[in-house]
């Protein structure tokens, strides 16, 4: 389906990781490797990608790089210096890839990204130009007020978790950051933004991202029993 077009990845990892205390989220172990080097190796090894590009903090380039380096990422075609928020690393990355029709984007902090995440996630791109991976919200979400009182509680059946991968066709999203305005959290904002429907596809409860440090001792755990 895919064999005609090239497919890029931006794998962003540029964060300050300031949730999670004084841990270097991106270098968590997981197994005998690092959270960034397993994440990579996913990508490297899905039929689907042709090009990833890495977006680091200035002061984990070097170590980020030898490590990227040790796994032989074939794929890599830049590593590149993050910005001050989560969209201007994306956009960093975004403007490093060689000519794409499509772009997965992916935060590094989800180290448990799979191949079916990424091989559904374009499928479904493919209606609209844009899908995300997603799961049902689990807990009760309610809006409160700035006293912390509840103003509303929504209900459950139409809210969403939203996850990475986000996959978009390479001109809708670099449309969508040529008309962002707002600072947004997720990538798929920039195109809703632009009146696109984004089409949610089914993510996995395991795909967590490191943010706190009981994140990682779950990611370690849940990647553990994945590999049994
Ligand atoms: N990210 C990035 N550049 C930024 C901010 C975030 O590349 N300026 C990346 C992070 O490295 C992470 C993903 O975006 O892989 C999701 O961000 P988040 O979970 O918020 O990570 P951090 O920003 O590192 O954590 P915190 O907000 O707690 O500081
Ligand atoms: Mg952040």
């Amino acid at each position: 389906m895919f064999n005609l077009q090239k497919v890029g990845a931006v794998l962003v990892a540029a964060g300050r990781g300031e949730r999670m205390g004084n841990i270097d989220k991106i270098f968590a172990p997981l197994g005998k490797v690092s959270v960034l080097q397993h994440v990579a190796t996913v990508l490297e090894s899905s039929p689907y990608v042709d090009y990833i590009t890495v977006v680091l903090r200035a002061d984990n380039m070097a170590r980020g790089q030898s490590l990227l380096h040790q796994n032989t990422i074939t794929k890599l075609t830049a590593v590149c210096q993050g910005g001050v928020r989560r969209q201007d690393s994306v956009l960093i990355g975004l403007n490093a890839l060689p000519p794409c029709q499509w772009v997965l984007i992916h935060d590094g902090a989800r180290p448990l990204l799979s191949h079916n995440l990424i091989a559904d996630g374009l499928e479904a791109a493919q209606d609209t130009g844009a899908a995300t991976a997603a799961v049902p919200v689990t807990d009760t979400v309610k809006l409160a007020d700035d006293h912390f009182y509840i103003k509303e509680t929504l209900p459950r059946q139409h809210l969403w978790s939203i996850q990475t991968p986000q996959v978009f066709r390479f001109d809708i999203i670099k449309a969508g950051f040529m008309q962002a305005l707002n600072d947004v959290t997720d990538d798929a904002a920039l195109v809703e933004a632009l009146g696109v429907s984004v089409k949610l596809y089914a993510g996995a409860y395991s795909n967590i991202k490191l943010t706190t440090p009981a994140d990682v001792i779950l990611a370690q755990t849940l990647w553990k029993q994945m590999e049994d």
